[in-house]
């Protein structure tokens, strides 16, 4: 994660201000996951938006909810947000040695871009030296949100 993992009840609440915040000024922003079944709390995904047409998505689930499908419906869910919302390019970076991240984005259409050499930090993994990324992208082709790749 692009982010340390909270250590403080204030840590969370900062993170809520951000969101609330986020949401106020864009049209879509951070969302939870919840399981249908039993109403536990899986994860959380969401959209970034850096202008309106723009975003950046990703997500983090809990480790036992891992290896279900959790994180590919919850993207696919997003690029339909992002659909609805306008947006023409949402894009996702994952660490270069992820492969189930980098499954999830390709099976929800999205492509590889390419490396960002040492481009973001992982403070969980190795705090203040930025690591290689991928950037993998989805394109909506017009106003009526027209995916260039579709989910498999
Ligand atoms: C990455 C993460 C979101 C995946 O969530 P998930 O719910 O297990 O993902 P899904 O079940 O939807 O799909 C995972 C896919 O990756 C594949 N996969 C898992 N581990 C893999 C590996 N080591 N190598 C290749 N593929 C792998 C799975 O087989 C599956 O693909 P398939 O459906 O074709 O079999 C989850 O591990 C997570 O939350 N990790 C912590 C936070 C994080 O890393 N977030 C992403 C930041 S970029």
């Amino acid at each position: 994660m692009g982010w340390p993992a909270h250590q403080t009840v204030e840590d969370t609440r900062g993170f809520l201000a951000f969101s609330e915040s986020h949401w106020e000024q864009w049209p879509a922003g951070s969302y939870l996951a919840w399981s249908r079944e039993t109403g536990a709390l899986l994860g959380s995904t969401g959209l970034l938006f850096e202008t309106p047409l723009r975003a950046m998505t990703g997500y983090v689930f809990a480790r036992d909810a891992w290896g279900r499908g959790y994180a590919t419906e919850a993207l696919a869910a997003m690029v339909g947000v992002a659909r609805t919302v306008g947006v023409l390019r949402l894009f996702a970076l994952c660490h270069a040695d992820h492969r189930a991240s980098a499954r999830v984005l390709e099976k929800c259409g999205f492509s590889l871009e390419g490396t960002l050499s040492r481009y973001a930090e992982f403070p969980n993994l190795q705090p203040g030296d930025p690591l290689d990324v991928l950037c993998y992208a989805t394109i909506f082709e017009n106003a009526s949100g027209t995916q260039r790749e579709n989910c498999s």
